[in-house]
């Protein structure tokens, strides 16, 4: 298979890539299903790196966001990302923030990164336990020499009780200059599943939330996103309708014309062994990018087929997505709060 054609019907356009199993954190609410240290020894070598990047770029140009675990953790990090970007790909770290200082600030800016992604919530000592609070102790300079260093910085912060300090969320993002803020709503997998049903958020307050990060969205102080949020786009439409505005680009940005989850229409996982997932959180094997050029997989694997077979009819496909996903949820009283968002009509 030959490179993909720009604007092609499938076109990719983000590839996460777990590129250390491992995290120096254990943030509880993650959803890394192989935490296990054993498991960390399959995290794929520099050279298998270096031909799953080979693969990818001589099909297809995405942004190639280098996450984890943490992979700042990973010793060859720079080695990867500089490769990656010698072969014409755009790269991104995503990232708890932790490792950064100095010395760390000085390296990201030279790999050449386009942005950063920081997890908000991971930058506390001790954030094993619980869902933490934001701490006001932020590593403020290295986060403004990134930006003023011309990268592009996303702060990303997963949602559950301790929104309750939201404003104060928007405004740091705010303080920092921060270029875009995105929120992902809790999926209940990987270490997930674990958290208590007090860490997480009824649906009531989902729909609060939503609706305050809607009006944040208006303010268009920054580029906001709810990731995992299929219910983000049936408020965003309810509210639009009450306030009589026609929904369009011009007044809600992409947010009005993006059909919402791009899982494995633009979008895929690469996991710290090679498999490629559509989702993250639904490790479905699509292929390994050990076993095979990264373009069969992409453009002919069963699982990415049938997920673009029910296209034309995205909401559902995306839902039946989820509900799959939930049937690994125990069953009590978050997962039917899960499901009961997660059906809420999109356009009613
Ligand atoms: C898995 S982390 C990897 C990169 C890096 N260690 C970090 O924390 O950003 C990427 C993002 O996924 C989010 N995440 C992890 N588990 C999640 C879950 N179960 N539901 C929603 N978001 C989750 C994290 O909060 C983080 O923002
Ligand atoms: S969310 Fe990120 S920082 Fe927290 S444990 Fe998972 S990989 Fe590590």
């Amino acid at each position: 298979m030959g490179p993909q054609k720009l604007g092609s019907r499938h076109e990719l356009r983000l590839v996460f890539w777990v590129t250390r199993c491992a995290c120096n954190l254990e943030c509880i609410h993650c959803h890394r299903l192989d935490v296990a240290a054993e498991l960390a020894k399959q995290d794929m070598t520099s050279e298998q790196g270096m031909v799953f990047i080979d693969s990818l770029a001589s099909f297809a140009k995405p942004i190639l966001v280098f996450s984890g675990g943490e992979p700042l953790f990973r010793r060859d990090i720079f080695e990867l990302t500089c490769y990656a970007k010698s072969k014409g790909l755009t790269t991104a770290l995503a990232t708890n923030g932790t490792l950064i200082d100095q010395s760390m600030t000085d390296r990201i800016i030279r790999a050449g990164f386009e942005g950063l992604r920081l997890a908000l919530m991971a930058l506390v000592p001790r954030p094993t336990t619980n869902f933490v609070v934001f701490p006001g102790l932020l590593p403020v300079p290295w986060f403004v020499s990134l930006r003023n260093a011309g990268m592009s910085m996303q702060i990303n912060c997963t949602l559950a009780r301790h929104v309750v300090e939201k404003d104060k969320l928007y405004e740091l993002a705010l303080d920092l200059g921060a270029d875009a803020l995105h929120v992902f709503m809790l999926v209940p997998v990987g270490c997930g599943v674990e958290i208590s049903p007090e860490n997480q958020l009824p649906a009531e307050q989902y729909e609060t939330i939503l609706n305050w990060f809607y009006d944040r969205a208006r303010e268009s102080k920054l580029q906001t996103k709810a990731t995992c949020a299929p219910h983000y786009y049936r408020i965003m439409r309810e509210r639009a309708k009450g306030e009589g505005i026609k929904l369009s680009f011009e007044t809600h940005g992409v947010d009005a014309v993006t059909r919402g989850c791009l899982a494995g229409s633009a979008v895929c996982f690469v996991s710290h062994k090679g498999e490629v997932f559509r989702c993250g959180y639904l490790p479905v094997i699509a292929g390994n990018v050990l076993r095979q050029p990264f373009s069969e997989i992409w453009e002919g694997s069963t699982v990415f087929g049938q997920l673009r077979d029910t296209e034309e009819n995205a909401v559902f496909a995306n839902t039946r997505m989820f509900v799959k996903a939930a049937e690994h949820v125990p069953l009590g009283k978050h997962r039917t709060t899960w499901l009961k968002n997660l059906t809420a009509p999109i356009n009613p």
